[in-house]
């Protein structure tokens, strides 16, 4: 058996782990439970109780290039297993010592194969009550190339976590455990996705993230985003899935990187659990060993899909959700100030988390009607102005209790947003140069002009083709026209040939809307009335992504009046 060639599928335990876990998935687990001892390199037990594996199927199981999940190259195509190569248990059995244990509903018991470094066991009667369980002990014991590559017994531990927290965030409906060194890591239950997240990404990104819902003819995709303000330093919490397989791929990746633009802070990257599915003939999982990148037959379409259905997601718009009358009242939020402190904790994530408690809650109790008699019934969402606190801040009442606005940082989301919309209505502005500009270009980049010329004419640029390397611009968008015309014009072809379509002028104009923005809106200290101060609130609340301001700050936060009692320690 060739263990360079294991060492591709299977070169560190959690390579292994994921591809047994994935074995597991593939026969219909409920419940699959994973044991490991030293890292897994020592020990890794997975037991399931899926479907398990017929007594003569033992041998193929180990047989490498042998898989019962396809029969033919069409099969390939429209793989909807995770395992289609019949390669994975070959592989880890060529470098350790294997057993299986495995039993079909209908046997009347278990069957064992073993394997150790390639070579198979007799098959033997075995005990067990369903399922299969995959014993690996002694990884890489005769490859000892291989084994000094190993990190230490934390770093191989923490990949095979990880390793499992991407499957089992997968498959919330399914049942999983772990365990390292006897001692129990995890166990969840069959959850809802939303429970299964805060399993395992924490409460803060759970209780906070949008949901995301979109369907085309072809596509889906679902799952859960990080709210503007929850962000990483890192790209750890970013979670795609393609048709159930846990993958990084960077037409998705941009396409998200964009979604967020306008929300985040550059240097900050978002966390995500999204689910994409595609009919499997549009995209080729095979190309690389762990098959964790795909290929998009259609990549430019699936760019703009994830693109639209996020950005739509993160666009909450304020107020538009109904207030219920008699709801129940929402537990409180996973950021509400813990039993024995009393310092509210104001962190970023507030104003979304306000939202869903605010509309959960909002008028619903006698109490807060009580509390609030001399509001109108129908309270807006940010409530009424009460006054204006050190010149930065307005302090208004609603249903819930208290809103604290930033001034400045909401009236700049607000005129951007506006300068924004007034401009995608329109086509971009063009402004002809008095002396159009010249400038070198690649073949592919002068092919790129000449197909895409009318989408270019669109963004405000009159560029042509003046010779085989080269390129006249001879006008450009107005409100770009003092930038580096020639360095824009190649990032827009280049994103155009890459991804089909170029969102770099909207986010360079974006920027200087941006910046245009902060200057416009108002302020610190300047005096606002009532009256002036109510029409903001209103304001914020019919503007897309109000929450919060350009930069990923909140705009505003919203004390409950539970919270208010708790720092009075009133009602104990
Ligand atoms: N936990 C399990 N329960 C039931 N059958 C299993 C299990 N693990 C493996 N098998 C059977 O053994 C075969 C070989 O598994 P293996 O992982 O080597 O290949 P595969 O899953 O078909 O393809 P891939 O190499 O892409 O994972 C599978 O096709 C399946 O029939
Ligand atoms: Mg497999």
């Amino acid at each position: 058996m060739n263990q360079i060639a294991a060492g591709e599928v299977v070169d560190r335990p959690a390579a292994a782990l994921k591809e047994l876990l994935e074995n597991s998935l593939d026969a219909g687990a409920r419940s699959v439970s994973v044991e490991l001892t030293e890292g897994g390199v020592r020990r890794m037990r997975v037991i399931d109780d899926g479907h398990g594996i017929e007594r003569e199927d033992l041998p193929l199981a180990l047989a490498r290039f042998a898989t019962s999940k396809i029969a033919s190259l069409e099969d390939l195509e429209r793989a909807a297993t995770l395992g289609f190569r019949g390669e994975a248990l070959a592989s880890i059995g060529s470098v350790a010592r294997l057993a299986i244990v495995t039993r079909r509903g209908e046997e009347r018991h278990a069957w064992r194969i073993a394997c150790e470094a390639g070579n198979l066991s007799a098959i033997e009667p075995a005990a067990l009550a369903s399922g299969t369980t995959v014993d690996v002990e002694d990884l890489y014991f005769n490859t000892p190339a291989r084994r000094k590559f190993l990190k230490s017994e934390a770093t191989e531990f923490a990949r095979c976590d990880e390793a499992f927290a991407r499957i089992a965030l997968s498959r919330p409906a399914v049942a999983f455990g772990l365990s390292h060194n006897g001692r129990r890591v995890s166990h969840m239950p069959p959850q809802e996705p939303r429970a299964r997240a805060a399993a395992l990404l924490g409460d803060d990104f759970a209780g906070t993230a949008v949901e995301v819902r979109a369907e085309s003819a072809r596509l889906r995709l679902a799952g859960l985003a990080a709210a503007p303000g929850f962000t990483r330093p890192n790209r750890d919490a970013q979670y795609l899935y393609v048709n159930g397989r846990f993958v990084r791929d960077k037409v998705i990746a941009h396409a998200l990187r964009e979604a967020y633009a306008d929300v985040l802070h550059h240097d900050r990257h978002p966390a995500y659990v999204l689910f994409l599915e595609i009919d499997p003939a549009l995209v080729d999982v095979n190309v690389h060993p762990a098959k964790s990148e795909v290929r998009f037959r259609e990549s430019n379409a699936v760019h703009q899909f994830v693109f639209h259905a996020v950005s739509r997601a993160l666009a909450l718009k304020m107020g538009t959700h109904p207030v219920s009358r008699g709801a129940e009242p929402a537990p409180p939020p996973s950021s509400s100030p813990r039993e024995t402190g009393y310092v509210p904790v104001l962190n970023l994530q507030q104003p979304t988390v306000a939202y869903e408690t605010m509309f959960a809650t909002a008028v619903a109790d006698e109490r807060n009607a009580l509390r609030s008699s001399e509001m109108p019934s129908a309270s807006p969402a940010l409530g009424y102005a009460l006054a204006q606190l050190q010149g930065v801040y307005i302090l208004a009442q609603n249903a819930a209790g208290l809103v604290i606005v930033d001034m400045h940082a909401a009236h700049e989301r607000i005129v951007y947003e506006s300068l924004k919309a007034q401009l995608d209505a329109a086509v971009l502005p063009s402004q002809p140069l008095l002396v159009p500009i010249a400038m070198t270009a690649t073949p592919e980049e002068i092919e790129q002009a000449q197909s895409a010329r009318s989408e270019l004419e669109s963004l405000g640029f009159d560029v042509a083709a003046t010779g085989p390397r080269e390129l006249l611009i001879r006008a450009v968008p107005t409100l770009l026209a003092d930038l580096d015309s020639q360095g824009l014009l190649r990032s827009v072809l280049r994103e155009m040939a890459e991804f089909g379509a170029s969102r770099v002028l909207v986010e360079r104009r974006n920027e200087l809307l941006s910046t245009m923005a902060c200057h416009a809106a108002i302020r610190a200290n300047r005096a606002l009335t009532i009256p002036e101060m109510n029409a903001l609130l209103r304001q914020m609340e019919e503007t897309e992504r109000a929450g919060s301001c350009n930069h990923g700050r909140p705009t505003w936060v919203q004390f409950g009046m539970q919270e208010l009692d708790r720092l009075f320690m009133r009602g104990r």
